[in-house]
């Protein structure tokens, strides 16, 4: 693998102020339209620089004919033989807002990117801000997960070859930029869709390894015995039960000294079980195979790592990343084992099921060590997530203020995190009898705060942190939407970048 090979590749992205005098048969124009005024009106194409009256007015006639609505990510290909590409695909808007949020062109643009296979998309484009979130749209729309299809059942052609966003700036950086993220995120896409036969700590480690290094980043990886030796209790007893010992892996991009000043650093820690059955606190057979998202975390955290080498941010980027596989075996923890987490706290052992916490908390001990301004930690860590907050809204806690930053910028990334307490009281549910901590609370209630309540006994005095559950939004179990397939979805990279870019910018 070259380094140029290593991590998912994307279409290319180039810019044009015009549309292609003549482009090839497989081009497919995609131009946004809005819903007509009453709901028996046809559709308009939203007014840009690119289109002329005549061809517009094609257009419109062409989605008249066919009943076309506009409604929001409705579509319609039109073949318009005025206009120098193959076909013209229509992405409905919805109702003319005149402005919209990034995320509904990021939306609209990732159905059209789903429904097109082996082709090359001119996306007509409305404003710069349009031209990012577009761009990101169909790439995260266009992707596709094939690495486990024979030819038996591999679709013949995927996704898009190339995009040529018309923009009337010259704007290819900031195309380029936003085809990075989107990369980033297929790239964590790839990490949790890949089945955990072929994703194992130590397979995981090596694929971490070869993105940080493509990216320019300093590797460290532990494994079993250096992680027994440094006193990793958690991280040893999460995957003592497997015959496929843990990693822990540490990527660094040194950003602050690039600009020679007292830039900001930031921790960055993602929960990374290659499977999780329970341990011999076993799961019940049904779903059990969603169990593969469950380094969703850790996919998402290095993905961000690379991508911020990528963009050169002015800041320093350490991720810490414990890789596990929670097995039942004769040689798994048993409820009521007591551990010792890295640094010294000790943890009685209530359910092998709340493994996350377990290599969770000496990871963010580790990351500690290097004194960060900020940390971010994000796990696929409980199942009370999704009863709280449903599929799609990551849950944001942590120190109040940097929690809310997060949880908006989030918002404005369109991941859509939300802010939740860590109520004081919940701290007495963990109390052991025999060692400092429970592992789990004896209690059923407010379990994703629980958790979140544990892991705060392991972040340093002074350390602005968040951690984000992304127990339901790291991995698709229902039908595609928008730019959002099935499997993986990458949640939380865009949100952590953001945070970072806003780091970089704001300290
Ligand atoms: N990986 C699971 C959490 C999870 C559940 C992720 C559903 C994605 C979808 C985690 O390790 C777990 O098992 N948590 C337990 C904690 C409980 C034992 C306190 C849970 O949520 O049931
Ligand atoms: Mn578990
Ligand atoms: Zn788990």
């Amino acid at each position: 693998m070259s380094p140029a090979n290593v991590g998912y590749q994307a279409p290319s992205v180039s810019v044009s102020s015009t549309l292609p005098k003549r482009t090839v048969d497989s081009s497919v124009l995609i131009v946004p339209v809005v819903s007509g005024s009453d709901d028996s009106a046809a559709p308009t194409v939203v007014a840009n620089p690119f289109l002329d009256a005549e061809a517009v007015g094609e257009i419109e006639v062409a989605l008249e004919a066919l009943g076309a609505k506009g409604s929001a990510e409705s579509l319609t290909r039109v073949v318009v033989p005025a206009l120098p590409v193959g076909s013209v695909l229509a992405v409905g808007l919805g109702k003319d807002s005149g402005d919209w949020s990034a995320d509904v062109i990021r939306r609209a643009a990732g159905v059209a990117a789903r429904s097109l296979n082996g082709t090359e998309a001119v996306i007509t484009t409305l404003s710069d801000i349009d031209l990012n979130a577009a761009v990101e749209g169909l790439i995260l729309g266009a992707y596709r997960f094939t690495d486990f299809r024979s030819a038996k059942t591999a679709p013949k052609d995927t996704g898009l070859r190339s995009i040529t966003a018309l923009s009337t700036g010259a704007k290819k950086d900031a195309a380029q930029r936003a085809a990075d993220i989107a990369t980033a995120v297929a790239t964590a896409r790839d990490l949790v869709n890949t089945p955990p036969s072929h994703l194992f700590p130590d397979e995981f480690a090596k694929r971490a390894k070869a993105l940080g290094e493509a990216a320019g980043l300093q590797v460290e990886i532990l494994d079993e015995k250096a992680l027994e030796k440094a006193g990793y209790g958690g991280i040893i007893g999460v995957g003592k039960g497997s015959s496929r010992p843990p990693r822990l892996v540490r990527l660094t991009h040194k950003g602050a000294k690039q600009r020679g000043k007292a830039a900001k650093k930031v921790a960055l820690v993602g929960k990374g079980i290659t499977f999780d059955t329970g341990g011999i606190s076993i799961k019940p057979a049904a779903n059990m195979h969603h169990m593969t998202s469950d380094m969703g975390g850790a996919a998402a955290v290095i993905a961000t790592v690379v991508l911020a080498a990528k963009q050169r941010l002015p800041i320093d980027v350490i991720a810490t990343v414990p890789m596990a596989e929670n097995m039942p075996s004769a040689t798994a923890q048993r409820p009521g084992d007591v551990l010792t987490q890295y640094g010294g706290i000790t943890v009685e052992v209530l359910n092998t099921d709340a493994e996350g916490r377990l290599v969770l908390a000496d990871a963010i001990v580790r990351a500690g060590e290097d004194e960060p301004d900020y940390l971010i930690e994000t796990s696929t860590l409980t199942g009370a997530q999704t009863v709280a907050l449903g599929a799609r809204t990551p849950g944001v806690m942590g120190s109040d203020e940097f929690r809310d930053r997060v949880a908006g910028l989030s918002q404005r990334v369109g991941e859509n995190g939300w802010p939740m307490p860590l109520p004081e009281e919940l701290k007495d549910d963990l109390k052991s009898t025999v060692a400092d901590l429970a592992n789990v609370s004896g209690s059923r209630y407010a379990g994703m705060l629980v958790a979140g309540t544990y892991l705060r006994e392991f972040v340093p005095e002074g350390v602005q942190w968040a951690h984000i559950d992304i127990a339901g939004p790291a991995y698709n179990t229902g039908g595609p939407w928008g730019y959002t397939g099935k499997g993986g979805t990458g949640v939380p990279t865009r949100t952590m970048f953001a945070v970072l870019e806003d780091i970089a910018a704001n300290g």
